[in-house]
């Protein structure tokens, strides 16, 4: 079956509600389109946990700062549908903005996560993960998924939605598909089109840096502050401004402790045009 595109959400509604009647598990995977093979696995692993794939395609101005790129970020509706049909995606919901927020973004009821989202890209981007939350609850009350599929290269995304998840008794389970990476290491993004050809080498320090804390902490190293603060001057020392590179616990994002066991390791830095963000795991 070839890709349906959907732009109305009663219309999306009754499809998938004929879908449920048939037992069928309706899997979503939320993007904002211009996709890569990163977004590409997530539909790949949600074809393995359910029979409906429906992804969406909406660059949400609510999540986006007024000085940030919402207007330039790039939309490339044609090559994405082409590259949803070739792994078999079933439905993409693509609403307008009208569809969205019909009431307008200034009075729209909102879903906030009172923790995790004030740290790390929260810190930068205030008001952002709002956004997400507020789209994300949308998308969930318009397709109903049993499952929905976010990548864990925006892990704090990831942490902040599963604990929205938990605490409004959503029904959907939430689940993380590891991080696409270019031969560098340089996490895949749509904001990599912004990377300068000069700055292009250059920038997969930011993930060489993670790589490199953690094999500091798996050696043995516990001194997290340092390592933060080495891993920063390396950023700098490949021409960029680091935003944040902090030892978090992986689950609820505050700095590591000397007894927590799971850690992520999660950094950002500023290029010319764009800031880029990864992170790696590790259990001790
Ligand atoms: P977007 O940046 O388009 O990402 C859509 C999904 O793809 C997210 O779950 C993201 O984590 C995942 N993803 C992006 N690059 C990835 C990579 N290199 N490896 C693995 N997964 C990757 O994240 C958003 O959109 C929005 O905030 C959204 C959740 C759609 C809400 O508007």
């Amino acid at each position: 079956m070839a890709l349906q595109v959907i732009r109305d959400i009663s219309q999306l509604r009754s499809i998938l509600d004929k879908h449920r009647l048939q037992d069928k598990d309706i899997v979503l995977v939320p993007t904002m389109g211009n996709l890569h093979e990163g977004h590409m696995a997530l539909i790949r692993l949600a074809h393995k946990h359910g029979d409906v794939v429906v992804s969406s395609i909406f660059v949400n101005p609510l999540q986006f700062g007024l000085n940030e790129d919402w207007d330039q970020y790039p939309r490339t509706f044609e090559s994405d549908v082409a590259s949803l049909n070739d792994e078999n995606c079933h439905y993409l919901f693509f609403p307008t903005d009208e569809e969205m927020y019909p009431n307008g973004m200034e009075s729209q009821t909102r879903v906030f996560c009172p923790t995790m989202t004030d740290v790390l890209c929260g810190a930068s981007r205030p008001g952002h993960f709002e956004g997400v939350t507020t789209v994300v609850t949308k998308l969930f009350h318009i397709v109903d998924p049993d499952v929905a599929v976010f990548g864990e290269k925006d892990w704090q995304q990831l942490a902040v939605i599963r604990r929205m998840a938990a605490d409004l008794c959503m029904r959907a389970k939430i689940v993380g598909a590891p991080i696409a990476r270019d031969h560098d290491g340089l996490a895949l993004s749509s904001r990599n089109a912004f990377i300068t050809a000069d700055e292009r080498p250059r920038v997969s320090q930011l993930n060489q840096s993670l790589e490199w804390a953690r094999q500091q902490i798996q050696n043995g190293k516990r001194d997290y502050g340092r390592i933060e603060a080495e891993a920063k001057q390396q950023i700098l020392d490949a021409g960029f401004r680091p935003d944040y590179f902090s030892v978090c616990n992986a689950q609820n994002l505050a700095p590591a402790l000397d007894d927590d066991t799971d850690l992520a390791i999660l950094g950002a830095l500023f290029t010319e045009g764009a800031r880029l963000i990864d992170n790696v795991r590790l259990e001790i």
